[in-house]
């Protein structure tokens, strides 16, 4: 039997390390070549709990193609050129998945009344400049395959507040992130191409531990969250491949939580 990506060439970035990492390997686990866009091809290297190595090895070990650019994505010309090198090498762009980012500000100054114009436009650039860059530089290819899937990466940030307003640029710009990514749907369906998001809660990843061993912020959590546990980086990959594979075949536009029931406000 086939498996669902068999012959599909997959681009996703910040696949370093963490929840990126994750839906490179289940992609390549379904059948996709994979194309790893990262700053910094080994950024697990920096926390003790991502797999060493750089994640081409794991897509290799997979049986599928693989290929690793170094890229800052909110460089708008390289962002271009590596997903040019993409087509080059591995022929076609077939599903992008946009994972790159984070709440890369400091956080004691994140609240709306104290957040410096240089936090804003980092947040910005870092989290949704780079979606709208990989997605303009891969829209033609995805045209010219026929079709395809695009998942952008927002966060339960986006359609909540914090009590005391802290993470307010960051959820901003996730907000902005689910709000172009609806928009590109509107305009992309006709193509045949699928344009949805996720919106992890709060995720387990080699950072995330070692952030929250210091503030216990994550542990904290759990007693809200409905499952009663924190995320895993495959519990979100794993709705990635939902959202790359036809088994999503008439769903476009929509931003699906993976946060174990955290947040159950409609949305
Ligand atoms: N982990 C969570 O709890 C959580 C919750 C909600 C949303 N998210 C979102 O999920 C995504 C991944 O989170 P994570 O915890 O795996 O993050 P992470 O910090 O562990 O990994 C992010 C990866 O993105 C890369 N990256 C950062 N800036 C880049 C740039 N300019 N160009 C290219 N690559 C860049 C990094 O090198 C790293 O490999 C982020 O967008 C984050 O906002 C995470």
């Amino acid at each position: 039997m086939s498996e669902p990506l068999q012959d599909k060439v997959a681009i996703v970035t910040g696949a370093g390390r963490g929840i990126g990492r994750a839906c490179a390997v289940r992609l390549a686990a379904a059948g996709a070549d994979v194309a790893v866009l990262d700053l910094d091809l080994l950024s697990g290297a920096r926390y003790a709990g991502e797999p060493g190595g750089p994640t081409t090895d794991d897509v290799e070990a997979r049986g599928q193609r693989a290929l690793g650019v170094q890229v800052d994505l909110t460089d708008r010309d390289a962002t271009n050129n590596a997903v040019d090198q993409v087509v080059q090498q591995l022929g076609c762009v077939d599903i992008v998945v946009n994972v790159a980012g984070g709440a890369i500000t400091p956080y004691a100054r994140s609240k709306p009344s104290l957040t410096t114009p240089e936090d804003f436009r980092t947040l910005i650039d870092v989290n949704l400049m780079s979606t709208i860059y990989v997605c303009q530089a891969a829209i033609p290819h995805l045209r010219a395959a026929g079709g395809g899937a695009i998942i952008n990466t927002a966060s339960t940030a986006a359609f909540t507040v914090f009590p005391d307003g802290s993470n307010s640029a960051y959820a901003m710009t996730k907000a902005a992130v689910a709000h172009w990514s609806r928009h590109l749907a509107a305009e992309l369906g006709p193509d045949g191409i699928r344009v949805n998001m996720i919106a992890p809660g709060i995720t387990l990843t080699g950072r995330v531990v070692e952030e929250s061993a210091q503030t216990g912020h994550a542990d904290r959590a759990i007693a809200e969250v409905p499952l009663r546990r924190l995320g895993q980086p495959d519990d979100v990959a794993r709705v990635v491949e939902f959202l790359a594979t036809d088994l999503s075949g008439f769903v476009t536009g929509r931003c699906l939580p993976v946060d174990g029931g955290w947040v159950l406000n409609p949305s």
